[in-house]
Order: structure tokens, then C-alpha cells, then sequence
């Protein structure tokens, strides 16, 4: 088998050099600004080595892959009864989609498009001022990690919500069908500045670390969720996790994942390895086009694929 140390270096070179890199995302104003030439990847091995390349210690917006950690939060919180109040069935729609919610009774596909976020983040909510709320969510991802200069940026959540008018839309609608138990306007509070929260590749592979060691970070050795539940979150994550392109990345890249308009990925290999990889430019689905192709090169490199 190919030895990391040498592939990832290689691997950031030839994305490097690639002009192909896809769109930023505007419609959120803020992530407009960011350079669409940075590509960093960093891969945590569940022996203790974490071996990276490129801009892997640059922070970026983190936006959808929150919604793997605000999901492990409301699992522990509520459990299956979640389930009451979101499906885990892909939606084959683009992740800011409302057509489904009509017919399917303001009940979202699943938690990671925008409407079953929401909800998920309105399940936090409960019992909480949204302060509150979001500080258990923040404070969840730094012990992930085990890093407490993970920030959220508030100027990154203060754009999306000046112009969030689509999940404004969601959230209403799905309190309409009474599937929302707080003010819209709180739940997207919450729901905006955990998207906004940032984080290198660096940390975001680490914090996700738990996933790839059934449920437990190896390198803190802090027990997280079951390896029950982090099978079902992986499942979740290979059929969900890039929403109407979750196919494509499954029969490409073979692995769980989860994107972000931010370009963001973070990928899991069961029993190996968690990988982040970031390059801002995406494709027609919002999801990161090189670290797509990044990720699909490695896998196969690796030999991760779970199939
Ligand atoms: O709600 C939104 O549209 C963003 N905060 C997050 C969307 C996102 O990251 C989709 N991922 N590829």
C-alpha cells in the first residue's frame, strides 16, 4: 500500500496546480471573500499520527459538516425519539430545497439538508436560551477536538442571516406544520452560528476522530457516542451527507462523508482514519469540486473505499 507521508504531499501539489476549482459560494456573502486557490487536507489515523498538507492549518467556515455534530448532540439528547420529527432517507433534492416539506408534512428527508438541521437545532434549543445553546454545541466540538480555540465567526453568521431568506422560509413553513417548537428567528439564530463556527482541517479531522473508532476519540480516549451510534451516523453520512450528489461521492470516493459550502469535507474511513480536506470552489451540488476529487484520489490510493 501507498505510504500517506508521501501520498497527501503529492496530492496537495497536483490540486495546487489545477485550475478546475468550481465556484465560492455567494449567496452568503461573507464566504464571497475567501481565496478559491487554498487547498489543505489532513488525515488523522486512529494509530495517533495525523499527517497533513498544504493549508491544512488555516481556519475556515465549517457551515453543513456542524450538522454532523449538532445531529451526535440531539442523538444524545433525545435519541430515537428524533426520528419522530425527521427521517434518514436521502432527499435527491439540493440541500436548501423546500418542494418536499409540503407533502411530506413539514417532516425534512433528513438531518443534514438545511430543513432537518433546523429542526435538529430547534431540538437543542429546548430547555435553553439560544446563547446557551449554542455554547453546548461549541463547547461539544472543542472536546472533540480537545482544542478550546475553536471560534465561531460571527461576521460569517451575521452575513448568512442578513440574507438567509431561504431558510427563513423552511423554518416558517415547517412551524406552520408544527414541526418547530421555537421562533423561527431563534432556531436560526443557533442554527447560523453554528454553521459559522471555524475550523482547520487539522482540527476538524481530529474532532471527528470518534467516528472512525466506533464512537471513541483514540486519542483522547473519551468514550463519545456508542459504536452503535456512530454506525448509524456514518450510514446517515454516506447516504445524506452531500446531499442530491451523496451517490455520486459514494460510488466515487467509497467512504461517509460530509460537506459544506465553505468547501470543507470530512470523510471517514471505519477502523482507519477520519480526513478533512478543504478547497473553497464547489460544484453544481455546493459540495468542495476539488476536495471531492481529492478525496477520491486518496481513497483509491489508500485502498479506504468500504466497499
Ligand atoms: O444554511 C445554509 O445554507 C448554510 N449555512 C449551510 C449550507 C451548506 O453548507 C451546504 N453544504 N454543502
Amino acid at each position: 500500500m501507498a505510504e500517506l507521508e508521501e501520498v497527501l504531499p503529492a496530492l496537495a501539489e497536483e490540486m495546487a496546480a489545477r485550475t478546475d476549482r468550481g465556484e465560492v459560494a455567494d449567496y452568503i456573502p461573507q464566504l464571497r471573500k475567501i481565496d478559491p486557490d487554498r487547498f489543505g487536507i489532513a488525515v488523522a489515523l486512529n494509530d495517533g499520527r495525523v499527517i497533513t498538507a498544504g493549508d491544512a492549518d488555516e481556519a475556515f467556515s465549517i457551515q453543513s459538516i456542524s450538522k454532523m455534530f449538532t445531529l451526535t448532540l440531539a442523538l444524545g439528547k433525545v435519541g430515537d425519539a428524533l426520528w419522530r420529527r425527521v427521517g434518514r432517507e436521502p432527499s435527491g433534492n439540493p440541500f436548501n430545497s423546500i418542494v418536499q416539506l409540503e407533502h411530506e408534512l413539514g417532516i425534512p428527508r433528513n438531518p443534514f439538508i438545511n430543513a432537518g438541521a433546523i429542526v435538529v437545532t430547534d431540538v437543542l434549543l429546548a430547555g435553553h436560551q439560544p446563547r446557551e445553546a449554542l455554547g453546548e454545541i461549541l463547547r461539544f466540538i472543542q472536546f472533540l477536538a480537545d482544542d478550546d480555540g475553536i471560534a465561531i465567526d460571527r461576521e460569517v453568521a451575521a452575513s448568512e442571516r442578513a440574507t438567509g431568506y431561504r431558510n427563513f422560509a423552511l423554518a416558517n413553513y415547517m412551524r406552520a406544520f408544527g414541526n418547530l417548537q421555537h421562533e423561527p428567528e431563534l432556531a436560526l439564530g443557533v442554527y447560523f452560528h453554528h454553521c459559522a463556527i471555524a475550523m482547520s482541517c487539522r482540527q476538524l479531522a481530529l474532532s471527528a476522530q470518534f467516528l472512525a473508532h466506533e464512537g471513541r476519540n483514540p486519542a483522547t480516549g473519551h468514550s463519545v457516542v456508542s459504536a452503535e451510534r456512530a454506525r448509524r451516523i456514518l450510514a446517515l453520512m454516506l447516504t445524506c451527507g452531500h446531499y442530491d450528489g451523496s451517490g455520486d461521492f459514494a460510488f466515487r470516493v467509497g467512504i461517509p462523508g460530509k460537506s459544506g459550502v465553505g468547501g470543507g469535507i470530512i470523510g471517514i474511513v471505519p477502523g482507519v482514519a477520519s480526513i478533512a480536506v478543504w478547497s473553497p470552489g464547489l460544484n453544481e451540488n455546493g459540495n468542495s469540486r476539488l476536495g471531492s476529487i481529492a478525496l477520491e484520489k486518496l481513497t483509491k490510493a489508500m485502498n479506504w473505499s468500504v466497499f
